[in-house]
């Protein structure tokens, strides 16, 4: 992170190098290379004598870690931008053992690679949507794992309630977002594990934001509200949000009794499909530990995963 971006965003106005030197304890020469850098990274950064520095305009369609640090300045996560990879988990997956064990946002313009569940493809426009991971260390048990998918998930969904008809707005068991049976954001949560204990957990969660989508079954924030939105705002919502859960500040029982209330065809008739089978039944309920059951003509069933084919 850019300690004197970070800075000069907050004040919003135009500042002395001799303040930023001052308060940040970096020299005057220090102060002109940050700025040297940050246009070269695209920011127009206008300079006037006897006044100082001042952000006139942010870089288009590119992602600023400093304005996400700028609306939650308290994000228990560092943050790393790539400006491309192949996919975020990924590469949270190959460098977390030179991580330290602090937890991490890894967030990219642009994803050669995203993936999703079931080695699918995960389809993303560059500088238009939002494609991240976040690295969490919980060291729990692993009959825990769905309760962080299911943290993710909620707060995703608290994070896209300023939508219109926000009763369309569904969480499709485990982890995916739907407005209106298109889908709208897609949750992919690994974890590394040592014994039974869930070491670290990689949660990556893909938001159609801006983008027009190409799926017949997608749509996108903007093609929702007609609105371009700003990223860095629904990012550090849905930090808030998460985090909230995460730290415990809101009970699991609420929680989960949240999430529930808004999945997506609960007591209806579904097709569900586990490996090369698909099932029909009534989807009559979920457990907290994440096992959905549905009830057939003949039996009830209990699954841990698979997935909802309506
Ligand atoms: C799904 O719907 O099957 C899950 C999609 C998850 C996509 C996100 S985008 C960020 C992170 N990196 C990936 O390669 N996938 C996840």
């Amino acid at each position: 992170m850019d300690k004197v971006l970070l800075y000069l965003l907050k004040k919003k106005d135009f500042v002395s190098g001799e303040e930023i030197s001052e308060n940040l304890s970096i020299s005057r020469t220090a102060v002109w290379k940050h700025m040297k850098m940050a246009k070269e990274n695209g920011f127009e950064i206008e300079s006037v004598a006897g006044k100082g520095y001042r952000i006139k305009k942010f870089p288009p369609d590119r992602l600023i870690s400093e304005l996400i640090y700028s609306e939650f300045s308290d994000i228990p996560c560092e943050i790393i931008y790539l400006k491309e990879v192949d996919s975020t988990n990924d590469y949270a997956k190959r460098n977390i053992a030179n991580l330290n064990d602090r937890d991490y946002l890894i967030i990219t313009d642009k994803q050669t690679k995203g993936r999703g569940r079931f080695d699918r493809v995960w389809e993303s426009s560059e500088g238009k949507d939002l494609t991240f991971s976040l690295i969490l260390h919980p060291a729990i048990e692993i009959k825990y794992f769905y309760n962080f998918t299911i943290m993710a998930s909620l707060a995703v969904y608290e994070t896209l309630k300023f939508l219109p008809e926000n009763e369309k707005l569904k969480i499709k068991w485990p982890n995916d977002l739907y407005y209106e049976n298109k889908k709208l954001c897609g949750i992919l949560s690994e974890m590394i594990s040592e014994e039974a204990i869930l070491k670290s957990l990689i949660i990556g969660v893909g938001i159609n934001v801006n983008s027009i989508s190409r799926l017949q079954n997608a749509i996108s924030l903007h093609e929702i509200t007609g609105k371009e939105l700003d990223r860095h705002l629904l990012l550090s919502s849905f930090l808030k949000n998460f985090y909230h859960f995460y730290s415990g500040k809101k009970e699991w029982e609420k929680i989960f009794a949240e999430w529930k209330k808004n999945l997506k065809n609960l007591g209806e008739i579904v097709k569900f499909r586990v490996h090369e089978n698909t099932i029909t039944g009534k989807f009559i309920d979920v457990s907290s530990d994440g096992t959905i059951v549905i009830e057939t003509d003949s039996e009830t069933l209990s699954f841990y995963s698979g997935e909802f084919l309506s």
